[in-house]
């Protein structure tokens, strides 16, 4: 036994050998010792905090998960928007001016690519929905007529509601888009309902 220089207490009696497994695969041996309280800790810690998350979130739904917090502030601001909008009056001229600013009508080209062409195609030349660049309209031409069809849809006919899945704004600008392809008149599905008066 060497001399203990630093005066620290002599525990190398106390030293265990790490405990290497029996079995070796392609000649690579496992150790098995205890792992360190920390880890264990975290471990099970992590696990009561699951259960309990579980319990109170899904289980029991105590608590409103953060999302669907979010989503319910959300709609309730767009509620919120759509009341003034219509106390303010939005009307036909109202959406005139917006069908003549690009960047509202750019915004709803968009939309439109991602949540209408399925139906009403690339062009509005219309599918499963009617084409929405000749002179005929079902609900009628005007752009209030037009932005009660999107709000609400025609549930009887397949065309879905927007005005929760998009929002007021977001239903505005398709329809400011739906303006300016109007007239365009496009080959596609035969005209519907009737001709616009205007
Ligand atoms: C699942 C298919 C479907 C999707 C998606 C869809 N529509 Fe429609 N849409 C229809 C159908 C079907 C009608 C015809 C309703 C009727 O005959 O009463 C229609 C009618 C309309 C009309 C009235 C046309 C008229 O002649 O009066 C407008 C405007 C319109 N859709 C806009 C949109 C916009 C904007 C979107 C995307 C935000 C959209 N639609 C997405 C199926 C769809």
């Amino acid at each position: 036994m060497s001399e203990n220089l630093d005066n620290k207490p002599d525990n190398r009696a106390e030293y265990q050998q790490d405990t290497v497994m029996e079995h070796t695969y392609d000649g690579i041996q496992e150790f098995d010792n205890r792992l360190p309280n920390w880890w264990l800790w975290l471990m099970w810690g992590s696990m009561v905090f699951a259960l309990i998350y579980w319990i109170v979130f899904h289980t029991l739904e105590l608590r409103v998960l953060p999302r669907e917090q979010f989503e319910g502030v959300m709609a309730e601001a767009e509620e919120i928007q759509l009341a003034k909008m219509l106390e303010a009056g939005i009307d036909n001229e109202f959406f005139v001016a917006m069908s003549q600013n690009a960047e509202k009508v750019a915004e709803g080209r968009e939309i439109f690519v991602k949540h209408c062409v399925a139906c009403h195609l690339d062009q509005g030349q219309g599918s499963v929905g009617p084409n929405l660049t000749d002179a005929n309209w079902v609900h009628g031409c005007e752009p209030m007529e037009m932005w009660k069809v999107v709000t609400d849809g025609v549930a009887a006919k397949g065309m879905p509601a927007w005005q929760n899945q998009l929002g007021p704004n977001r239903v505005m600008a398709a329809v400011s888009y739906i303006m300016t392809i109007q007239d365009t008149n496009v080959d596609g599905k035969a005209p519907e309902g009737e001709p616009c008066q205007n």
